[in-house]
């Protein structure tokens, strides 16, 4: 079964308190997500491989360790998974970054993809996916399934708020996808958002109503 972190470094949950708050604007939600998106990817790379290799200081030669070279590719789900892209990017620049894009058919509320644009090596890749919101789990799953149909097989999933409900609907679909989240909320209201949770994440990011 894949493993549900909740992040409680003091910098995500001080940043993740800004951007709840109603009173917070357009620009500076933008950036709170940027940034707090970036430490969270600080924390989920922990496990990246290294590698020793040889190089020369001013003063002599140095083991040092670096990446190995594994590769990353990070999927935002369209919209609000794309203000989370740039913090990741600035600090994984080689990653390579696929869109998939879902809406919820009127009748049957099931996430549909209208589209898909992804990296031609997704199998070689440590995938990614984000979104801000976590909510029923229905776009996460439906994405998670569009990029293994792809050949992706290395997935994780990042962020910032999750229902439980989501997060048990995801674990359920995805048992080999690791979650992470910084903020566990407590419930799913009756309109489909979750308690308290930050409001529509894709409007507030891009200031549409
Ligand atoms: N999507 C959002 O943007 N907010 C929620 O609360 C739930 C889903």
């Amino acid at each position: 079964m894949g493993k549900v972190y909740v992040f409680d470094h003091p910098l995500i949950q001080h940043k993740l308190a800004y951007i709840r708050d109603v009173n917070t604007g357009t620009k500076e939600f933008r950036e709170l997500v940027d940034e707090v998106a970036s430490l969270m990817a600080f924390e989920i790379t922990r496990d990246m491989p290294l590698e020793e290799v040889e190089i020369q200081t001013p003063v002599s030669k140095a083991k040092v360790k670096m990446l190995s070279g594994k590769k990353l590719g990070i999927v935002p789900i369209l919209r609000a998974g794309i203000g989370m892209v740039d913090g990741i990017i600035k600090l994984i620049p080689a990653a390579k970054v696929g869109h998939v894009g879902l809406y919820r058919d009127p009748q049957t509320l099931k996430p549909v993809e209208y589209y898909v644009k992804m990296p031609s090596d997704l199998e070689e890749r440590e995938c990614i996916v984000v979104d801000p919101m976590l909510a029923t789990g229905g776009s996460a799953i439906e994405a998670i399934h569009s990029i293994k149909k792809r050949g992706a097989v290395n997935i994780k999933f990042m962020c910032l708020i999750a229902a439980p409900e989501g997060v048990d609907a995801l674990k359920e679909a995805h048992p080999d996808v690791d979650i992470y989240i910084a903020g566990l909320d407590e419930k799913l209201n009756d309109h489909g958002y979750i308690v308290p949770g930050l409001g529509d994440a894709g409007d507030r990011l891009f200031g549409t109503k």
